[in-house]
């Protein structure tokens, strides 16, 4: 049996510890949740939780924890992990990995020095059909992949004007760093190809400073109407082999839907819908668009993050994100920032 603590009781971690709960072989034994509230309220909802304290120290001296899920606002996720990893605990953490690469910096070498498992959740990635396209690709069914679009877009969809998510100090970034980093993460993985050369990149913020924009997500507490991030963000990115990345994150625009979301893939052979679950093929007597193309057994077929987690702790699965793929995606994402502020292209080494 994995016995789990959980560092924050907010919006995710109420609604996603249920996939812990419904391991066999794990137990969420205790929370870390300074709002007494929301910890009491975590704690009758996991009735398998015996420990609720404030302060993550506390949660990581109880010998008997093996594994934390870190899901607190963005500053606290890499000092957080550093620490629990420091612990002797497993840790899955919130994306993003860090507020900036210099952020991350302590945590991956923490990472590297531990005996335990670290992993970001990316849970995006073990949705089916993601893993569906992945192993389309690597089964060769679009030839080459020269371009992909990945995108996630709402019309009003901003967490909070005045909670930590709009605070850069606090989040290290708006609509790039909550959306942005799924379909970077996802369009990497499916490529398979986290090898970033060049970034290009704009961000705006032209809907939360005026009030406008806001969306219903999570309980987090609202001081102010501090809006300093974006909402939204678009660049390009270089990969080593010549396959670019064309990214856009929205937090907020206008939209004749609520939102939306993929990750398109153009190949040499054929083409991928990501999310539509749709491969599109030219074949001798003409175009074939195949819905829900056959990819074989899914990898994860639990289709879940923390399952997955769970059983690389057992030794059952290899960790499906990788320290290097974390650091590769946040590279990218610090360098559409620093190619917003300049104006310029940014060559990565
Ligand atoms: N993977 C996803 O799809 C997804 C979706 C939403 C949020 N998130 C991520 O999850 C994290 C939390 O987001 P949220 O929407 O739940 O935010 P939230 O504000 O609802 O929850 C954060 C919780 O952390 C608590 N907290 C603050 N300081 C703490 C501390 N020192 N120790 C322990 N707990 C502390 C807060 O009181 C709050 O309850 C963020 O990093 C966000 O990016 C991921």
């Amino acid at each position: 049996m994995i016995r789990i603590g959980v560092i924050g009781a907010g919006g995710i971690a109420m609604g996603s510890c249920r996939a812990f709960a419904e391991h066999p072989e794990a137990e969420i034994v205790a929370v870390a949740e300074p709002n007494g509230e929301r910890a009491a309220e975590f704690a009758l909802r996991y009735d398998t939780v015996t420990q609720v304290v404030a302060e993550p120290e506390r949660l990581l001296a109880i010998d008997e924890i093996d594994a934390v899920y870190v899901a607190t606002p963005n500053y606290l996720h890499a000092p957080l992990s550093a620490m629990a990893l420091q612990a002797g605990k497993h840790v899955l953490q919130e994306k993003p990995l860090a507020l900036s690469l210099e952020d991350a910096a302590p945590l991956a070498a923490a990472a590297r020095a531990a005996d335990t498992h670290f992993m970001l959740g990316m849970n995006q990635r073990f949705a089916a059909p993601v893993q569906r396209a992945r192993q389309l690709m690597q089964a060769g069914r679009i030839g080459r992949a020269y371009h992909c679009k990945a995108y996630w877009r709402r019309r009003a969809g901003i967490p909070g004007i005045g909670s930590w998510f709009t605070r850069k100090e606090l989040s290290g970034g708006g609509a790039l760093l909550d959306l942005g980093v799924h379909m970077l993460d996802d369009a990497f993985y499916v490529l398979g190809n986290f090898r970033p050369r060049s970034v290009s990149g704009a961000i705006y913020a032209e809907f939360g400073n005026r009030g406008l924009g806001e969306g219903g997500w999570g309980p987090s507490a609202r001081s102010g109407r501090t809006y300093d991030v974006e909402d939204f963000a678009a660049a390009v990115i270089k990969l080593d082999g010549g396959a670019t990345v064309l990214l856009e994150a929205a937090w907020a625009m206008h939209l004749d839907r609520a939102g939306d979301m993929n990750v398109e893939l153009y190949g040499t052979e054929g083409a991928i819908d990501t999310y539509g679950e749709r491969l599109c093929r030219r074949e001798t007597d003409g175009y074939h668009i195949v819905e829900s193309p056959d990819a074989g057994g899914l990898a994860y077929p639990h289709a879940d993050r923390m399952h997955h987690f769970v059983n690389v702790i057992l030794g059952r699965e290899e960790p499906c994100v990788t320290l290097d793929q974390a650091l590769s995606v946040q590279r990218v994402l610090d360098a559409i920032y620093r190619s917003a502020a300049t104006g310029r292209e940014v060559i990565l080494d």
